[in-house]
């Protein structure tokens, strides 16, 4: 009785659970951090192979510069780290990065990084990856408005959408919450409006091919209805997706 798509077009994920992995091992959080980038490359990775068109992450929100300064500062390095290290492969991979966020709050150096690796991937079109960097959906919201409001355009659903962080791609389909917690802490407030949720209690350095695959799974048993009946939805489609 399904009527989605195989696969989602479009997945976001909050990443969390970092911090509770390195807990748990007795080593510092910045080690569980680590671990989160190695499992973003897989998780990437699963999702070329797996024909989504655009995995949205979430990397830092603008409330996490309330954690600890060393957290903090170890968090800005790993992201200049992981550029380095990571971007060669992206490219070769066909993922084109965005980082959406705010970047005034960023150090000079990172921003360099954040451009240099965008302009580097910006011709591939296997998978778009955006990475959700200070970012947080109110600012988002706000940011779009005050944009609007400068340019004395009208504040309609249609121009907000345009003037968000966003805007370059479809709403997502399938929001994944890693890590236990019930909740969307400020992600994606605007465009997560008719997703399908998928919780897991994994931790998001143990999020692995299958536990994508489980929430795909998820997914495709979903019945989408966007406001209307169950009983319009299936005789818009009478042969449902096979799966
Ligand atoms: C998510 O993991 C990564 C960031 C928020 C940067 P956490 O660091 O929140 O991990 P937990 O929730 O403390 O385990
Ligand atoms: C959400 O995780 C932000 C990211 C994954 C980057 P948090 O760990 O910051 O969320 P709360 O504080 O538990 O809601
Ligand atoms: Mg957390």
């Amino acid at each position: 009785m399904s009527v989605s798509p195989v696969v989602p077009h479009h997945i976001a994920i909050v990443m969390d659970g970092n911090g509770r992995w390195a807990t748990r091992r007795f080593l510092p959080r910045l080690a569980g951090h680590k671990q989160g980038v190695d499992s973003l490359r897989r998780c990437a990775r699963a999702c070329v192979e797996r024909g989504v068109g655009v995995l949205t992450v979430f990397a830092f929100s603008s409330e996490n510069w309330n954690r600890p300064a060393d957290e903090v500062s170890g968090l800005m390095e790993l992201l200049a780290m992981a550029l380095a290290r990571e971007v060669p492969q992206l490219k070769k991979d066909g993922v084109r990065l965005y980082f959406v966020g705010e970047r005034a709050g960023l150090s000079q150096k990172v921003r360099d990084g954040l451009a240099q690796a965008e302009a580097a991937t910006s011709e591939n079109t296997r998978l778009v990856l955006n990475v959700c960097f200070n970012y947080g959906g109110r600012w988002d919201i706000a940011q779009a408005a005050a944009s609007l409001a400068a340019r004395g355009e009208a504040i309609t659903e249609a121009s907000l959408h345009g003037a968000m962080g966003m805007a370059h791609v479809p709403d997502p389909d399938l929001v994944i919450r890693t890590g236990g917690e019930m909740r969307i802490s400020n992600f994606l407030l605007w465009q997560a409006a008719y997703s399908e949720f998928f919780f897991s209690d994994r931790l998001w350095p143990d999020f692995d091919e299958s536990a994508l695959d489980e929430a795909i799974a998820a997914f495709r048993g979903r019945e989408r209805r966007f406001g209307k009946t169950s009983e319009q939805i299936l005789s818009a489609h009478p042969h449902p997706m096979p799966g």
